[in-house]
């Protein structure tokens, strides 16, 4: 029987992704018969409340669900349950270990999709509690402290009461299909290997462009900015999986240990080289698709004078064999053009053309790896236009994956939850992986701290600030979207 326990159970998390995430894992027979649902959260509620909202989240966000029926929400309802738990009160523990069966045969989730502050007192509390032991696992949210000291802190006071592999740190990002895929795109073709390296690779372009806004969450991520919500987590998951070596095996420590890898060789920046090569920037009024959209310091919970960025460019790089001299361009940010997340790899320019010039655009072959909206790699590289005499034109080879699967498509946080149910660590990130990506990220966030001009705006609606342009066009380099082929 495996229990699911949810701390922050009544949260925006909770309803928008866990409990669509779970209902779908449960309406595809993917949970076991006897599973059974935990919400916790300090409301006094009735388990009959808790399953009118838990319908309501579904009702709400569960819209990509496949197989939902009256009956199986019923049956999903059967097997929700409810406990007011404050982490500041032990006795509250008491009646959440009274709905735990206590076999170590059972395993035990412990979801804790809370503020990070809260993380501690629950562990000691269910610790104290006899529950983390056996097969008790506990998964936390990102981001996983405010730099590196609070990361430590965190991930030893964890250490305490868990085993590192009963810690689950969840990056919903390594649940996107897209990113396993890039392990099975770079570790089962030869072909890629022999170029994946400085002598073939121009730059690498990381890129998660949002046209959302902050929506509610104003007051959290002004405490939080770009950096700490999507760079320190999302993107260096990325960056790791790009830049890792092959590992000897598929095991999660394997994997692990070559991206802890690739992380730790991060070049770490001096503040003047914070100033060079990183660009932060903060939405202003602007329009997004046609509709206008407020700007940043007027949305609600955000202070009207807030420095938080909404925007960063970072032109990295790798200091290694296979990577050295090889930017790695990060961008992300909200309320921007469009909504994509994708990983350019651009190879170098041919030599020399024998075709000679205005026979087409000379853009260079690259590879690109789309995670969203769609879930595609295409190649594009240089081909001759049918008709008289050679004029080249880019074409590209597209492998787009709803047209080449009818698979069932798993959400990202269906599939971390099922494989933390099954105890596999793989797509989770270990405490080194964490401090690493602290390590590089808290210089840079040091450096901007003392540089409050540094600011830059963008309007809402648009790429960024032109700063970010600037950042590649020095270097004789272009985000994607700007090339202009001729
Ligand atoms: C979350 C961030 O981790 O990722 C959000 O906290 C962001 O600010 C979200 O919107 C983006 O995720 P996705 O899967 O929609 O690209």
């Amino acid at each position: 029987m495996t229990t699911f326990v949810l701390f922050g159970g009544t949260g925006d998390l909770a309803r928008r992704k866990i409990i669509p995430a779970l209902y779908s894992a449960f309406v595809n027979d993917r949970l076991d018969a006897s599973f059974r649902f935990i919400g916790a959260a300090r409301e006094g509620l009735q388990s009959a409340e808790y399953r009118q909202r838990v319908a309501d989240a579904i009702a709400q966000f569960g819209g990509k669900v496949s197989g939902g029926t009256p009956e199986k929400l019923a049956a999903f309802l059967d097997v929700t349950y409810y406990q007011k738990v404050d982490a500041r009160i032990p006795e509250d523990f008491d009646g959440l270990r009274a709905q735990i069966p206590a076999s170590e045969d059972n395993p035990t989730l412990f979801y804790l999709a809370t503020a990070p502050n809260i993380f501690i007192p629950v562990v000691e509390q269910l610790h104290a509690h006899g529950l983390t032991s056996g097969n008790a696992r506990v998964v936390v949210e990102k981001p996983l402290g405010r730099d590196g000291q609070s990361a430590l802190a965190i991930n030893q006071a964890l250490r305490q009461y868990l085993q590192e592999n009963q810690i689950y740190r969840i990056d919903h990002y390594l649940g996107k299909e897209m990113v396993q895929n890039l392990l099975a795109l770079r570790f089962a073709n030869s072909f890629l290997e022999p170029l994946w390296n400085r002598k073939w690779i121009q730059d690498v372009q990381i890129s998660i462009s949002e046209q959302v806004g902050v929506e509610s969450r104003g007051e959290f991520y002004d405490q939080t900015g770009a950096m700490r919500d999507m760079i320190q987590n999302h993107l260096l998951q990325l960056v790791s999986i790009v830049a890792m070596e092959p590992p000897v095996n598929a095991d999660p420590d394997s994997i692990r240990d070559e991206k802890v890898k690739a992380l730790r060789a991060l070049h770490k920046f001096t503040p003047e080289e914070v100033s060079k090569k990183t660009v932060r920037g903060q939405y202003r009024a602007g329009a997004v698709d046609g509709k206008a959209v407020p700007g940043y310091q007027t949305e609600p919970g955000v202070p009207s004078a807030s420095r938080a960025e909404t925007f960063v460019a970072i032109r990295a790089e790798i200091d290694n064999w296979r990577w050295a001299g090889v930017p790695f361009y990060l961008r992300t940010g909200k309320r921007m053009a469009t909504r994509s997340a994708e990983i350019t790899i651009n190879f170098k320019p041919i030599p020399y053309s024998i075709f000679g010039n205005g026979q087409g655009p000379m853009r260079s072959n690259r590879l690109v790896i789309s995670l969203q909206p769609e879930e595609s790699v295409k190649l594009f590289m240089k081909a001759k236009e049918p008709g008289e005499g050679i004029r080249l034109s880019e074409v590209a080879l597209d492998l787009d994956f709803a047209e080449v699967s009818t698979s069932r498509r798993v959400e990202s946080y269906e599939r971390l939850l099922l494989d933390a149910m099954r105890g596999d660590l793989t797509l989770f990130v270990r405490d080194d992986e964490l401090m690493a990506a602290w390590n590089w990220v808290d210089p840079i966030l040091q450096a901007w701290q003392n540089d409050s001009e540094g600011l830059k705006s963008y309007i809402a609606g648009s790429w960024g600030p032109v700063a970010a342009s600037y950042l590649l066009a020095q270097h004789g380099a272009a985000w994607g979207e700007e090339y202009v082929e001729g």
